[in-house]
């Protein structure tokens, strides 16, 4: 399927004019695992009111190990998102909106003056956990945006929490969006390749990248997923792979280095990816390290790339991709590989408690140079997959009033 063929699909105006919608549809969700032959439905990234914990699915396990954690307070909840418990841009969205509502509700006093800087110093927290996403800072900007509205304290409190429930349910809400968009660019017999997790794990349900395979998958096509491994964390390897196996849909991992392969075989049709921030003025997208890559080696081979996100991911107010912090993660990651320990027969139990651990692969006496995430520009993408549509990277900023942007 050549990159032309697709431009039908774009946008002069929005193409889904009931979005956002009135009432929330029944969208069927999708994070449903199953452990030990039992299969639930469990969201990504919840809130425990009671306890005033957020709860997790514990990403580093996976697949190994399926667990819930929950952070005791929004210091712990930052060190979750810091330390990839939870990962994804959606889902640490998700999660910072829980957060701050979180720490709201662990101030004790009446002043709220005092508990505007409370609020203030709890924003920071968790938003300096990970740089280069835009998700966390835009979902805190919304929940704060809404406490605005109460008087009191304790108000300010109950709202910060609604408006955190709220942004879990409009980020499951954009990603069904994205599906509906998405899925007819998946047709019989094709080869989509995808890069790091943008699945539901990545969000609070269904995914950015994966909506539309999930929606096609829905549909009776049937297509088949190359899911590159994305070194250093191997988050397609091990997410990706994961949740496609779990839904049923067919896939295969690859090293990262072997798309090049079979771009030049013509084995790959179609390209989805998620982001962690996309310019809304300039269309450059931000997105793990080696997606770049790809969309070099697709426009070699004029095989359409997409991206595909939420509204939380767009930045409206940076005005260069040079200007995104690209986080750098620790050295070990490049160096060594974290994994489960195998039995003689190469199996691992993916019910019992995993015996994870990490080894070491490199020349112990060299050093290694981290970055989490690059850059793609414009001109590298056919279009980004929205719930409000598809629009080619540079026309965002046009279509700024349906895509949640400025006036
Ligand atoms: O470092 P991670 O695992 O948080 O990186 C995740 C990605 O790069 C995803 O592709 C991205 O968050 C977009 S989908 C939410």
């Amino acid at each position: 399927m050549a990159s032309s063929s697709c431009l039908f699909l774009f946008c002069d105006r929005p193409s889904n004019q009931n979005f956002p919608p009135s009432r929330p549809p029944a969208y069927p969700a999708r994070v449903n695992v199953t452990v030990s032959g039992k299969t639930r439905h469990h969201r990504t990234v919840t809130f425990d009111q009671r306890t005033n914990r957020v709860q997790l699915i514990e990403q580093r396990l996976l697949p190994h190990e399926f667990r819930i954690v929950s952070t005791p307070d929004h210091r712990a909840t930052a060190d979750a998102i810091r330390d990839m418990v939870v990962r994804g841009a959606g889902a640490i969205g998700a999660t910072a909106a829980y957060g701050l509502a979180q720490g709201a509700r662990e101030y004790t006093g009446r002043n709220s003056s005092a508990f505007a800087k409370h609020v203030e110093r709890v924003f920071h927290t968790i938003a300096s956990a990970r740089p280069t996403a835009v998700d966390p800072v835009n979902a805190m900007a919304q929940v704060r945006t809404h406490m605005a509205a109460g008087e009191s304290v304790e108000e300010q409190k109950a709202l910060a929490l609604a408006a955190a429930e709220e942004f879990a349910h409009e980020d499951v809400e954009h990603c069904r969006a994205i599906g509906e968009h998405g899925a007819r660019l998946i047709g019989n017999g094709m080869n989509v390749l995808t890069h790091c997790n943008a699945g539901w794990l990545a969000f609070v349900d269904i995914g950015s990248a994966t909506a539309p395979m999930y929606a096609a998958h829905d549909a009776g096509r049937k297509f088949h997923v190359y899911c590159d491994e994305t070194r250093p964390r191997s988050q397609g390897a091990t997410l990706t792979a994961w949740e496609l196996a779990q839904q049923g849909v067919s896939h295969q991992i690859i090293a990262d280095n072997a798309a090049g392969l079979l771009f030049a075989r013509g084995e790959i049709d179609l390209v989805i990816v998620g982001s962690d921030r996309t310019l809304g003025r300039t269309g450059e997208v931000a997105n793990k390290i080696g997606t770049y890559t790809k969309a070099v080696l697709a426009k070699r081979h004029g095989v359409p790339f997409y991206v595909a996100i939420p509204l939380s991911t767009i930045d409206w107010k940076m005005r260069s991709g040079d200007e995104i912090p690209i986080e750098e993660r620790d050295a070990s990651e490049v160096l060594g590989a974290w994994g489960a320990l195998a039995d003689p027969k190469g199996k691992t139990k993916s019910t019992a408690r995993a015996r994870r651990a990490y080894v070491r692969v490199a020349n112990p006496t060299s050093g290694a140079f981290n970055p989490g995430f690059d850059v793609t520009p414009p001109d590298q993408i056919t279009g980004i997959i929205t719930p409000a549509g598809i629009f080619k990277p540079g026309e965002l900023w046009k279509h700024r009033r349906v895509l949640g942007g400025p006036r």
